[in-house]
């Protein structure tokens, strides 16, 4: 992810910007993730729909909810389905040690512990969803959240499809007024505004004939 820093309290990087528009999906997946039976759940959906930034944020609430750190997987920049234990070892700060294999060292350091794993960018990694399959077998504790373009195709997988594109979500830069609703706009402006640098906030849904003074405002403020 460009955007991001990495926070040393949640082990997972730090968008930028405010995570807008996807309140009712994040409320979703984390409900998925709240299941004890959940084990991997799988985030598809097209090129840059939102599927890592809503990750993150759902990865955000479990890590408040348990107060356990995830562990973050960037896979993006991986090659080889063979490295991926490698990542995830290295993520979960397990020294691999030469000549054992990898997947049971994972298993044996993870071993009961509650944690979530995000496993970010999979599905040109997708050979090596076996791999997940037997750590998770290993790990009876453990979640993986995953985003791919396509799913893993593991039995004990779930999957939420990301498939709302959010044009409004750059805080009213490419804003569609005509289909954009009441309470996206008091999103749009509170994240205008939250950028803006004016330390002025807004908090209500505009209604009547404020939404188009609030429209105006927001599509002002994004320009700045
Ligand atoms: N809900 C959101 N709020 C704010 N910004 C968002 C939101 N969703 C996506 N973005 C921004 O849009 C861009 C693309 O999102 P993201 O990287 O999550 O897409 P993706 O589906 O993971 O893409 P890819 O398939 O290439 O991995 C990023 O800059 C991200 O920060
Ligand atoms: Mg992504």
């Amino acid at each position: 992810m460009q955007d991001a820093r990495r926070s040393p309290h949640s082990g997972l990087p730090t968008p930028a910007d405010l995570f807008v528009g996807r309140d009712g999906e994040l409320v979703a997946v984390s409900g998925m993730l709240a299941d004890a039976r959940a084990r991997l759940v799988t985030l598809t959906g097209p090129p840059g729909i939102g599927k890592t930034r809503l990750a993150l944020a759902c990865a955000s609430a479990y890590a408040e909810r348990s107060q356990c750190p995830p562990v973050f997987v960037d896979l993006a920049p991986v090659r080889d389905p063979a490295l991926v234990m490698a990542e995830l070892a290295q993520a979960a700060g397990v020294e691999p040690r030469s000549g054992a294999d990898l997947t049971g060292q994972l298993a044996a350091a993870l071993g009961n512990e509650e944690r979530l794993v995000v496993l970010d960018n999979f599905e040109h990694l997708l050979g090596a969803a076996r791999d997940v399959g037997q750590v998770l077998a290993a790990c009876p504790r453990l979640r993986v959240l995953a985003t791919s373009r396509e799913r893993l195709r593991l039995s004990v997988e779930q999957q939420h499809f990301v498939t709302h594109r959010l044009n409004h979500y750059r805080a009213g830069l490419r804003m569609d007024y005509a289909t954009t609703t009441a309470g996206d706009l008091a999103t749009a402006m509170r994240t205008a505004l939250a950028r803006s640098g004016t330390g002025l906030g807004y908090r209500k849904v505009p209604r009547g004939g404020e939404v188009r003074a609030a429209a105006r405002i927001a599509a002002l403020l994004a320009e700045q």
